[in-house]
């Protein structure tokens, strides 16, 4: 059914062909040349020209580069060794990997089979420290095909400085300097550049690479100091290493590496988790970076001298910081921690609410909403003598801007709207709608939970005045989620629940408070996750929510393609502009007996009203069947649905 490349498809121009590592030694900083600039040294160029379509860096960061680098070290490990033209010497120096025939600087460990040296793909630590390659491991003998005589443990890049930003990046090329101690100095002058062009997924021998130009210096001249730096260089159209990085080269097999729980097998077939609307898979960083939280950090925070207390306080602060990058939140004193977008949503109606809210005020909402935004609103209102007043969508699901504006007036005290429906999949024009609340003088929620793993959340793009967020849809564990609020509105909303951590001074007689965030989290917190969060999204960030949202809408057009090939199914929910998400119903058969027939096959959707009736109503309906994606889902993920499904209609039942 499926014939297309499981990956995506490739830009023209970026076909995967080869991998080309050359060394050198960068000049010193502040000696770098501009991007698009050359560093005259052989084979090593910064920034070559721009090519449409080639992969693009998500995050120009250290923790970015050693990914990209861990990718590029490990498919280079796993190089089947090179042909033995020489006996082999003492050490392999980068450029050795293809070196001059005769030249090569083979390790005398060279024989040992390479897998294994570096663990695969994406074992990147949680926090940035550490390395991906194993920081601190013994080292191991690697292949022959590797430029390194041992595993290098990339545990320090050199600072590059000031980076451009991301959109800037579409570079021909990659470059960095690292800083990698367990890499001896290179003895003999390198060879130039060489290719590594992969077979089926794994690069080949090295090959030949063509004479240093005439006049070209050597780019590794000797030993280097202690802080040496050599430049390896990335093409970009290599195949596996970047592809989970960089636009459409995507690579959802590395991803799925990453998420230990997608080996399991329900039913005696591999799991196919299409439940992401509901909770996502943890990848292995979250759950490492749990478990040294516990091994290593466990303590209460803020509240005493000892070291332990100190180091689960920096880990949750830093976790705060994390997540004020991922949100491009102006401070970390904008956000609070909570148990998820729930727990977040009730705090706003609580504690902004309940003082700013009056009779006959008025609070909209729409009808895509989950009942999560729809409860704690009604809570208000009935409490207060408040209107609560519903946005109406069109028969695709989307909301219908001039009669949403028509709600809007002097009574309109706050518009909650979510971001992305999670029984359809829609994505609200959030920021059109933000932008004619703001004119009529209301301040706007938006309830992120179904957006942040599909999208780019920027609070201040949006320009919203409070975000709530659930890290457990965002590869976060459960019991942890975040609302921003707007400093201003923050510092001037009081406490919604007492307790320790909260206060600044407590009398019998009366309590001072702490300011935003802490007046907001009474009580010890779910500190571990909130680790985990700060580990779920940096992981988030490393591969590039932008590239996430990328691939999921292929998975997404091609199973809305699919979908319908099955008889008596339609879907529900086609707005033009939608996320990871695509309901259904199958004519003459119960959502709850779809979903039990599909787990016997493996697969796990959603059946039911999503905690969403309003909007199934809408369509006349109670339930629908839900599968949604993440960037672990394959587009055999997808095949496997639909054709299940093509056996529930046809009567066969499971296989
Ligand atoms: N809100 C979650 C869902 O949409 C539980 O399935």
């Amino acid at each position: 059914m499926n014939t297309r490349d499981q990956s995506g498809p490739v830009p023209a121009g970026n076909t995967p062909a080869e991998l080309r590592v050359v060394s050198g030694q960068l000049p010193a900083r502040q000696e770098l040349p501009a991007v698009g600039a050359s560093i005259p040294t052989p084979g090593v160029a910064l920034a070559g020209a721009r090519v449409p379509g080639s992969p693009t860096l998500p995050e120009w960061d250290p923790n970015s580069l050693t990914l990209v680098m861990s990718k590029m070290a490990s498919e280079m490990f796993n190089a089947p060794p090179v042909p033995a033209e020489s006996p082999s010497s003492v050490l392999a120096t980068p450029a050795s990997l293809g070196g001059v025939p005769g030249q090569n600087t083979v390790p005398s460990q060279g024989a040992v089979p390479a897998t294994g040296a570096v663990p695969a793909t994406g074992a990147v630590p949680a926090t940035g420290s550490g390395s991906p390659l194993g920081s601190g491991a013994p080292a191991a003998p690697v292949s022959s095909g590797s430029p390194f005589a041992a595993a290098p443990s990339f545990d320090r890049l050199a600072d590059f400085g000031q980076h451009p930003a991301a959109s800037d990046l579409h570079l021909s090329s990659y470059s960095f300097p690292l800083l990698d101690d367990s890499v001896a100095a290179p003895a003999a002058r390198p060879a130039d550049p060489v290719a590594v062009k992969p077979e089926n997924g794994r690069p080949a021998n090295p090959q030949p690479a063509t004479a240093s130009p005439p006049g070209a210096q050597p780019a590794v001249d000797g030993p280097l100091s202690p802080s040496f730096s050599s430049a390896y260089q990335l093409d970009p159209k290599v195949d596996l290493p970047l592809r989970s990085l960089g636009g459409s080269a995507f690579d959802p097999h590395a991803i799925r590496r990453e998420f230990p729980i997608l080996e399991e097998r329900v039913h005696g077939r591999r799991l196919v988790w299409l439940d992401n609307a509901a909770t996502t898979q943890k990848p292995r960083a979250v759950i490492d970076r749990i478990s040294t939280f516990y091994e290593r950090e466990n303590s209460n925070i803020h509240r005493a001298a000892h070291t332990l207390a100190a180091r689960a306080s920096d880990a949750y602060e830093s976790a705060r910081e994390t997540t004020r990058r991922f949100l491009n939140a102006p401070s970390v004193k904008d956000l609070i921690f909570v148990r998820g977008a729930t727990e977040g949503i009730n705090l706003v109606a609580q504690s902004w609410g309940r003082r700013n809210v009056a009779a006959g005020d008025e609070i909209v909402i729409t009808w895509l909403e989950h009942h999560a935004n729809i409860v704690p609103w009604q809570m208000l209102c009935a409490e207060k003598g408040a209107v609560l007043r519903v946005a109406p969508v069109d028969d695709s699901g989307q909301i219908i801007l001039s009669e949403y504006e028509k709600l809007l007036g002097p009574k309109t005290r706050l518009v909650s709207l979510p971001q992305v429906s999670n029984a359809l999949g829609t994505v609200t024009p959030a920021r059109q709608m933000i932008e004619i609340a703001h004119r009529h003088g209301a301040l706007v929620l938006v309830d992120g939970a179904q957006a942040v793993s599909h999208m780019r959340a920027d609070v201040q793009a949006l320009d919203c005045d409070f975000y709530v967020f659930s890290g457990h849809k965002v590869f976060a564990p459960t019991g942890i989620g975040v609302v921003y609020g707007r400093s201003e509105l923050l510092d001037a909303m009081p406490p919604w629940q007492g307790g320790g951590n909260m206060i600044q001074d407590v009398t019998f007689e009366r309590a001072t408070y702490q300011p935003a965030p802490a007046r907001f989290e009474a009580g010890t917190g779910n500190i571990a996750d909130a680790v985990g969060l700060g580990a779920a999204l940096d992981w988030l960030m490393r591969v590039g929510v932008e590239n996430v949202g990328r691939y999921e809408h292929e998975l997404l057009d091609y199973a809305t393609a699919q979908l319908p090939s099955v008889p008596g199914l339609t879907i529900i929910g086609t707005a033009p502009d939608k996320a990871g998400v695509v309901s259904f119903i199958l004519a003459g058969q119960k959502t709850e007996e779809v979903g039990g027939m599909l787990d016997r096959e493996g697969i796990a959707v959603r059946s039911g009203h999503h905690c969403a009736q309003p909007i199934l109503r809408r369509f006349g309906l109670e339930a629908t069947v839900r599968a949604s994606f993440a960037p672990y889902n394959l587009f055999e993920d997808v095949d496997a649905l639909v054709s299940a499904l093509h056996r529930i209609q046809a009567g066969r039942g499971t296989r």
